[in-house]
């Protein structure tokens, strides 16, 4: 049975890559920050008590900021292929935490590789999947490739280019297999719902079952080429089934607006979104990636990888999951029950 290590685990992109690598029967170990409240809702549809028999998911308490406390969950983990997807993944709360986004984002992954290096060097080799980002192209004119020179517009995109070459300087170096996936925005039902997708669906799906007014948003013109992640973690296992690292865009080659995806959204609810929502300010940033379009080609014809749902497919799946999350909570309403108030104005909704 092969083995998998993944930072960030119990983010969006973590718990759909454990999900596939434990079909492809992995065993799958886990890096899990200590919070004082449960940080793996994401993974409790595939988490078993590690006492029972079979059980293929390990977790670990794990921070990329602490780089002893990693050695040693390499050493109990003993993967073969590791996959770095921790971070302070959201780009205009990088703007308040530039140090500490760097920390993870950044410095994190030069831990994770010097640690690498010395597995390697006493004989264990891995291969190791660096998550980078669109993000990183920034004020690159589009479409973006492989051979796009990278333009960072935020302390987060910054840090992901830092990883970036520092993961090309491991390989030539150190001659390890590290391959750097430039993923453009990926979503699903389980995005944060701090990133602008889910916000929409979810204060989209609230409105139309009377739950809330407004939605406060920031730049509705900014363009990002949307696909969905289940398809995009298929793509990082490819990067390291290839006999030699590399790098990688994987995106969707379609754009679309805040707006364009307003009205697809707010669509599916039969709502006019322009009665609901209003700008703010605060979800400006101070510098934006005004336009991301992906060129994927190379790992359409090399990794043999194509996105399955489309845009339309995308929006749809998460109107829908989030209006039977609305439905409960107005059903919960209905009968009397205090429901906490989940969205509008709070700083969370960033
Ligand atoms: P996400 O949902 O924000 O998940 C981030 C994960 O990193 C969470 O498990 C989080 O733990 C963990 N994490 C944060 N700080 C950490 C630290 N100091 N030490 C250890 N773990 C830490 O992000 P995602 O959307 O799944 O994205 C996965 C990776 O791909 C990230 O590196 C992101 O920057 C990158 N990326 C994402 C996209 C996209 O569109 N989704 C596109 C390109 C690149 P908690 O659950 O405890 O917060
Ligand atoms: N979050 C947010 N909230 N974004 C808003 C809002 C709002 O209220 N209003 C407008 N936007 C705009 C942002 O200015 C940005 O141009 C766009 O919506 C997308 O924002 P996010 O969903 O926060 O994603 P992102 O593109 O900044 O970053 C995501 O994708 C990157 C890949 O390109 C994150 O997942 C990053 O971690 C990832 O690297």
């Amino acid at each position: 049975m092969k083995r998998a290590l993944i930072s960030g685990i119990t983010g969006q992109d973590g718990s759909f890559l454990a999900e596939f690598l434990l079909a492809k029967g992995y065993v799958v170990h886990g890096i899990v920050r200590r919070a004082s409240t449960f940080n793996t809702e994401r993974l409790d549809s595939i988490y078993s008590d590690p006492h029972e028999s079979g059980a293929r998911l390990f977790l670990h308490y794990g921070d990329v900021t602490d780089g002893a406390g990693f050695r040693r969950v390499l050493e109990k983990a003993q993967p073969d292929e590791l996959y770095n997807l921790a971070a302070q993944s959201h780009v205009r709360v990088s703007f308040d935490q530039a140090e500490y986004t760097a920390d993870v984002v950044a410095t994190g992954t030069l831990r994770i590789l010097e640690a690498v290096r010395d597995y390697a060097a006493v004989g264990k080799s891995i291969r190791v999947y660096q998550a980078g980002s669109s993000e990183m192209y920034g004020a690159a004119k589009p479409p973006q490739s492989e051979s796009t020179p990278f333009y960072p517009r935020s302390p987060y995109a910054a840090s992901k280019v830092a990883a970036y070459w520092y993961a090309v300087n491991y390989r030539e170096a150190y001659g390890l297999f590290v391959s750097n996936g430039i993923l453009f925005n990926h979503e699903s039902p389980r995005r944060g719902e701090t990133f602008v997708t889910r916000k929409i669906t979810r204060a989209l799906t609230r409105i139309q079952c009377g739950l809330q007014e407004k939605l406060y948003l920031g730049n509705l013109d900014a363009k990002r080429d949307w696909g969905y992640a289940g398809d995009y973690v298929e793509a990082m296992w490819l990067m390291l089934q290839q006999p030699s690292a590399d790098d990688w865009v994987v995106a969707t080659g379609e754009s679309h607006s805040v707006r364009e995806f307003l009205d697809v959204a707010a669509g599916y609810c039969g709502l006019d979104w322009k009665k609901h929502v209003e700008e703010d300010p605060r979800y400006f940033r101070p510098t934006e990636a005004d336009f991301l379009l992906g060129d994927a080609s190379k790992a359409r014809s090399k990794l043999g990888w194509a996105p399955r749902i489309s845009f339309d497919g995308l929006v749809r799946m998460m109107i829908e999951h989030d209006r039977d999350l609305a439905c409960q909570e107005q059903t919960l309403t209905a009968a009397g029950h205090k429901v906490v108030r989940r969205g509008i104005s709070h700083p969370r909704t960033l």
